[in-house]
């Protein structure tokens, strides 16, 4: 199955979708509005003939206190939300949402700066996905996961 990723618009149907956490679930079927007014920018992915959201994720524009004495703050960019609905779960659209992400997050550092990605994971399970994408632990104890910049600049350049 060919799967697309593009930026959520009025054309895509939410309704059906249902990741089977309550909080991604609900942020789908909220999500237009703060789309729409440029706070934070989701995408979905959809079938390659179809408008039906079967998965998706949010980007919002954070910062990072780094440092010993958390002095210095860095721009970040965070992974809020990543769904995908139940019946295309294991199909590798998870997998497809991340590193499209990464790709928006590697635009961002190039244009505006940023020095980070970071997330948090919604149980020890789901960090292990991300863990095997590549992120690290920033806190253990909250599932907040990161990658730096470097990272994800060597991953791009290493897919041209
Ligand atoms: C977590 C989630 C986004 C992953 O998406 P997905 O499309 O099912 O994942 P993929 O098919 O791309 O999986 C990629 C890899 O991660 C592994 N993986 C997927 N979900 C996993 C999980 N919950 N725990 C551990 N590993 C997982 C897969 O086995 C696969 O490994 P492989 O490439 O070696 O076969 C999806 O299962 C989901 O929406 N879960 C419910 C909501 C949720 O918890 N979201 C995360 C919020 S931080």
């Amino acid at each position: 199955m060919q799967y697309r990723v593009e930026p959520l618009g009025l054309q895509h149907d939410r309704e059906a979708f249902c990741c089977g956490n309550d909080a991604i679930d609900a942020f789908c079927q909220q999500a237009y509005r703060d789309h729409a007014q440029f706070r934070k920018r989701i995408y979905v992915a959809c079938e390659s003939d179809a408008h039906i959201v079967i998965g998706y994720y949010a980007l919002v524009m954070t910062q990072i206190t780094s440092g010993r004495a958390k002095k210095h703050t860095d721009p970040a960019v965070q992974i809020e939300m990543v769904g995908v609905t139940k019946t295309y779960q294991a199909r590798g659209v998870g997998k497809l949402l991340v590193a499209h992400a990464l790709h928006q997050v590697y635009v961002v550092a190039q244009t505006v700066g940023a020095i980070w990605v970071w997330l948090r994971a919604a149980d020890r399970k789901v960090a292990d996905f991300y863990i095997q994408l590549g992120f690290h632990w920033l806190d253990e104890k909250q599932l907040k996961l990161y990658l730096p910049i470097e990272d994800i600049i060597s991953l791009i350049d290493s897919e041209r």
